[in-house]
């Protein structure tokens, strides 16, 4: 057995038992155990009891309750700083904490788990001709600059977003509550630091890449047939193929748009968003981000492991002749048809 395959055995192994546990996962503190602040909330929540908890959808789910104690803001007429209570925020507290963060969290052990077996039962796209040692340039620096500058965000985002979704529950218990709180701190300024700095960096991205991402009529076929990412067969692509340019448009521009307007409500409170408002972007921010890091684990999957040469692209930002000719064969096409090949080995420039 190769080395390769014992350690994809051990990594389907460690996450088939981290998606059995993940039920078990829900962030932050248990809801139904929430013990009121002080007399106040006691007999709101007394009054109220028998009302039913207002949904998701519902408006009531907004209504606000004066805090009495705080007379310096009375009569300013501003709902939100006069709160106290608000009966959405228990449902929001248990639908973020229970639902919202397990399901985030089997579709991320799911993708892991997925991207795993894909390793191991089909495998990477080869190039079956030898490299003929011509490295045509893919990307220049400046490209390289921008993929870098967007990828390097995206990942704070991801990290620093997952310690402030799971990490109560997570890491709290092993780690105690000193070593935490500093993690957590240190999470949410980079969170509302890099947020902004990504959301630059994927406008500058799309700007860069957008006129190598309109789909032709080559895609459909390359669709049809799946990439040839099952069967191994090289399906002729452009400069990009149908796969990339979905990622481009389903995630950096989609995706990036639903995490840009929900990140943005949840940094400036300062404008005085509803708390209902607050509630709905956050569920929101918590889905598009599932989805977008699901999708860049396939995405980094597909650039370094899935592709062998893909990563000097982004690294070095040439690719060897073969390689060209393997997975974008219209693109190495349309470079010779144009004399943009560069010298072979040996040949006079
Ligand atoms: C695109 C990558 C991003 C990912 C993967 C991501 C992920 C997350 C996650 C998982 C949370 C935790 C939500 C919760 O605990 O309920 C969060 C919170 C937050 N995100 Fe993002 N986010 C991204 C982009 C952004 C952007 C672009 C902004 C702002 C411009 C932003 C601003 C915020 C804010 C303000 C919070 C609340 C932080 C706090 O609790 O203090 N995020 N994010």
């Amino acid at each position: 057995m190769t080395e390769a395959f014992l350690l994809a055995r051990r990594v389907l192994a460690a996450l088939s038992i981290a998606l059995l546990l993940a039920p078990g996962l829900r962030a932050a503190v248990p809801h139904e155990d929430a013990v009121p602040a002080y007399a106040e909330e006691q007999t709101i929540l007394q009054a109220e009891k028998d009302t039913p908890e207002p949904g998701w959808f519902s408006l009531a789910s907004g209504r606000n309750h004066m805090d009495r104690h705080y007379l310096g803001n009375f009569g300013r007429n501003d709902a939100e700083q006069e709160l106290i209570l608000q009966r959405g925020g228990n449902t929001w507290r248990t639908l973020r904490n229970g639902p919202v963060a397990v399901i985030s969290a089997v579709i991320l052990i799911l993708t892991l788990l997925g991207i795993a077996g894909f390793w191991r039962f089909v495998g990477p796209a080869r190039v079956d001709e030898p490299e003929t040692g011509r490295r045509i340039t893919r990307f220049n620096a400046w490209q390289r600059t921008v993929h870098w500058a967007t990828a390097i965000s995206f990942l704070v985002l991801a990290f620093s977003g997952v310690v402030i979704l799971f990490g109560k529950k997570l890491l709290l218990p092993w780690m105690g509550h000193d070593l935490f709180s500093w993690l957590a701190i240190i999470s949410k300024y980079l969170h509302n630091v890099f947020g902004p700095l990504f959301i630059l960096c994927s406008l500058v991205m799309f700007v860069t890449f957008v006129h190598h991402n309109f789909f032709d009529r080559g895609d459909w076929t390359w669709i049809k047939r799946g990439g040839g990412l099952v069967t191994h067969e090289h399906v002729p692509a452009g400069y990009f193929n149908a796969g990339e340019k979905l990622w481009f448009w389903a995630g950096v521009v989609l995706l990036g748009l639903v995490m840009s307007a929900t990140g943005l409500i949840l940094d400036f409170t300062n404008l005085r968003p509803t708390r209902y408002l607050l509630q709905w972007a956050d569920y929101l921010h918590v889905a598009g981000a599932t989805f977008y890091i699901a999708a860049a684990l396939g995405h980094i999957y597909i650039g370094t492991l899935g592709t062998p040469g893909a990563y000097t692209a982004m690294r070095r930002g040439t690719v060897d002749e073969s390689w060209a000719k393997a997975h974008h064969l219209e693109w190495y096409e349309s470079l010779r048809r144009r004399g943009k090949l560069p010298p072979a080995a040996g040949e006079p420039s």
